[in-house]
C-alpha cells in the first residue's frame, strides 16, 4: 500500500498515525468520508499501486489477480473500488465487473477507466452492498475492509452474496512501524475462517514490484473459498 493507505479519512496526513475507526475517540473522524475520498479522487492514482500506471506494477498485479480469480469469466464485485484500477485489470482477464465506492468522484472515474468494458459501477456503502439477489463469483476488496466500522459484520454480509463456492479476496495489511493500522493477517484469518471451506494467505510485502517500492511492514491477500454448498 502506498502512503495513501487509509480507507475511511483521516484529518491528518496519511503517513500519520490511526484513523482506524477504533480509534474515533482520539481521532474524530470527519463526518463525511465520501467528501474525504471525493477529494483524494483526481490525485489518488498518482500512487504506483492506485494508478497502476508503470507496467512494471500493473503486470505484478495482474500476475496476483489471475491466480486470486477463476479461470474463466466470472462475476467480480469490487467493494470500494476506487478509481477501478484493479477492476480494469480483472476487465482485461475476461471477467464481469460491478464496482462499488461511496465517493461519486472515485466511481466517476472508474466508470472511465473502464468505459466500453463489461462493467457496471454504483455509488454505495461496502458494508451493506446494493446490489439486491445479485449473487457473485469472487468478492474483491482491497484496502478498505480494516477500516469499516464492523469488519465481522461486512464478512458476513459479504459471504452472503457469494454464490456457493465463491471466493473472498481480501488484499488487506497491517501499515507503519511506530503506531501501526490495519488487521494484521492472522486475525482477518480467525474472522473469515468460520465463513469458509477453506482459506490461505499470500503475503505481499516482499515484492516491492507491487507497491513499487521496497516495504517493511505487514501486507497480504487472504483467499478464502466458501463452501460449495451452504452447510
Ligand atoms: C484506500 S482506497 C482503495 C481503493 C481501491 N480498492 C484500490 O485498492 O485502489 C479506499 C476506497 O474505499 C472507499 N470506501 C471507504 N469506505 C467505504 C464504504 N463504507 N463503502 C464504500 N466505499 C468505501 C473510498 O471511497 C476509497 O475509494
Amino acid at each position: 500500500m502506498s502512503t495513501h493507505a487509509p480507507a475511511e479519512p483521516s484529518r491528518q496526513t496519511v503517513d500519520e498515525p490511526p484513523n482506524h475507526p477504533a480509534d474515533q475517540a482520539k481521532s474524530p473522524l470527519p463526518a463525511d468520508g465520501a467528501a474525504y475520498w471525493d477529494a483524494a479522487a483526481e490525485t489518488f492514482d498518482d500512487e504506483p499501486d492506485h494508478g497502476l500506471g508503470d507496467p512494471a506494477v500493473r503486470a505484478a498485479w495482474a500476475a496476483r489477480l489471475r491466480g486470486w480469480l477463476p479461470s474463466g469469466p466470472a462475476d467480480v464485485l469490487d467493494l470500494g473500488c476506487g478509481t477501478g484500477s484493479l477492476a480494469r485489470l480483472a476487465a482485461e482477464q475476461g471477467h464481469r465487473l460491478t464496482g462499488l465506492d461511496r465517493s461519486p468522484r472515485m466511481i466517476a472515474r472508474a466508470r472511465a477507466k473502464l468505459a466500453g468494458r463489461d462493467a457496471t459501477f454504483l455509488v454505495g456503502d461496502a458494508a451493506e452492498p446494493p446490489v439486491g439477489e445479485r449473487r457473485f463469483d469472487v468478492v474483491l476488496v482491497r484496502h478498505v475492509l480494516w477500516a469499516l466500522p464492523d469488519p465481522p459484520a461486512a464478512l458476513r454480509r459479504w459471504a452472503g452474496l457469494l454464490a456457493p463456492g465463491g471466493r473472498l479476496v481480501l488484499v488487506e495489511g497491517r501499515w507503519g512501524e511506530a503506531d501501526p493500522i490495519g488487521i494484521p493477517a492472522a486475525e482477518l484469518t480467525a474472522l473469515v475462517r468460520p465463513l469458509a471451506a477453506h482459506t490461505y494467505v499470500e503475503e505481499l510485502s516482499h515484492d516491492p514490484v507491487l507497491w513499487g517500492k521496497e516495504v517493511s511492514d505487514e501486507r497480504y491477500a487472504l483467499i478464502a473459498d466458501l463452501p460449495v454448498r451452504r452447510p
